[in-house]
């Protein structure tokens, strides 16, 4: 049996994804039954890694989703059009799906699925998370069983790199994303990255999976790196943690989700305290599993092509041994129809870190103490290490406490005669 691709994209993944097709050696003796069909790109004169015979590469994208003879359309185009409008034409033409496209999917996944739910089509996304590391298939499948109580991520390479450089060189963000520009590490327009964007998606996509409703991408509260800086990073480290850029989504009390990207002050003995440079991890923990984390590289050709090709063979398994669809395997679909209630940033609770600059005069720390017992936040350590130009510099944990009595109590402190600035505030793990 035969099953023909039309893979829409020849970068860096789907490169290394036609790459694995072509040299099956060793590999699934499932990849010798898959053709390459047909390679859409934007443009026929670029110089390739990989030829193709003549006729396989086109620039006419939509001849590939309408072509009667491609049975699995795989969309490693990324970014948000023309991806969707192709994989929807895709579905309705009766096509399976496979894609790394976690922007698509985590804005329009509502009307995707819906669609391939309705033609009967599989979209399979494993490498849209966490690039090479399997994720979505064992939250769906090995531990489908569980309730899953809270999923923690570092699934973004690029800020995971610049953190780690930052801890480890005493270096300021600026300087390090420059470097890492420069190095290849961080796209020239690194937004979407460095403003937690990017793990926004990817925790919508988990989040989705793990607690079995949909959430709406933009509700997500986001909060990205741009922030941090080397004084914070060395309190600190003198504090026992290390800053990561964490997206979470765990079960509130009031039934709703939590699902929030910020940086975060990681206790040194957590887990993923110790997942540096590129790599991704992530932590899921539930019931009666406890924790299982995760981890390898987040990103990179060869190990998000991984990703794609197993999702390919995972379909053309199904359609070797039940040949067309008729029902769609639950454990592979996704057919959630209500949307999450994400509980309300204020109603959070959580444990801060803030560092005030002040006068050094009697009495600031006991306003400061008043401020915050007044509005039920109740401090786990105060410490003033150093000084910064005549000014003393304060660094307050909060014991876990709602964000919204937090910020309350922000506003008054700004407003204390002896009060400089609020240079930042950190979320505490
Ligand atoms: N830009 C992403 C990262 C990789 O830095 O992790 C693709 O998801």
């Amino acid at each position: 049996m035969a099953f023909n691709i039309g893979l829409l994209g020849l970068g860096t993944v789907g490169t290394s994804t036609a790459e694995i097709l072509l040299d099956t050696a060793g590999r699934n003796s499932l990849l010798k039954e898959i053709i390459i069909k047909q390679v859409g790109v934007s443009s026929l004169d670029k110089p390739r890694k990989v030829q193709f015979p003549s006729g396989v590469m086109t620039t006419d994208l939509e001849g590939i989703v309408n072509d009667p003879d491609i049975d699995i359309v795989v969309e490693l185009l990324g970014g948000l059009e023309p991806a969707r409008s192709l994989i929807l034409q895709a579905i309705a033409n009766g096509k399976h799906v496979v894609t790394a496209n976690k922007a698509v999917i985590a804005r329009y996944g509502d009307e995707i699925y819906t669609a391939a739910n309705k033609t009967k089509v599989y979209v399979l996304l494993e490498a849209a998370v966490g690039g090479g590391i399997p994720i979505i298939k064992p939250l769906k499948q090995s531990l489908g069983v569980n309730r899953i109580k809270r999923v923690t991520g570092i699934v973004n390479g690029t800020t995971n790199y610049i953190l780690t450089e930052m801890s480890a060189n005493g270096a300021d963000f600026a300087d390090v994303l420059a470097e890492a520009q420069k190095l290849g590490y961080a796209e020239a327009d690194p937004t979407a990255d460095i403003d937690g964007w990017d793990a926004a998606d990817k925790i919508a996509i988990l989040a989705t999976i793990a607690f079995g409703e949909r959430i709406k991408r933009e509700e997500i509260s986001c909060e990205g790196i741009r922030t941090i800086n080397a004084t914070d990073i060395s309190y600190a480290e003198q504090l026992g943690f290390v800053i990561k850029l964490l997206a979470i989504a765990q079960s509130s009390k009031s039934d709703s989700l939590e699902v929030r990207v910020h940086p975060t002050l990681v206790p040194k003995e957590h887990p993923l305290a110790s997942i540096n440079d590129v790599y991704n991890a992530i932590l899921v923990e539930g019931e009666p599993l406890g924790q299982v984390m995760f981890f390898g590289p987040g990103a990179g050709g060869g190990a998000t092509a991984s990703a794609v090709v197993s999702d390919i063979i995972n379909i053309a398994g199904i359609l070797k041994s039940s040949g067309k669809t008729t029902n769609l395997d639950p454990l592979l679909s996704c057919s959630h129809q209500h949307y999450a209630s994400l509980t309300p940033t204020e109603e959070i609770e959580t444990r801060f870190y803030v560092r005030f600059l002040c006068q050094d005069v009697p009495g600031v720390i006991g306003h400061l103490g008043t401020c915050f017992g007044e509005h039920q936040v109740s401090i786990e350590s105060v410490v003033q290490i150093g000084f910064k130009e005549e000014l003393a510099e304060i660094v307050v944990v909060t014991h876990n406490v709602q964000e919204g009595n937090f910020r309350k109590a922000l506003a008054e402190i700004k407003d204390l005669e002896a009060i400089d600035s609020i240079p930042n505030i950190i979320r505490v793990l």
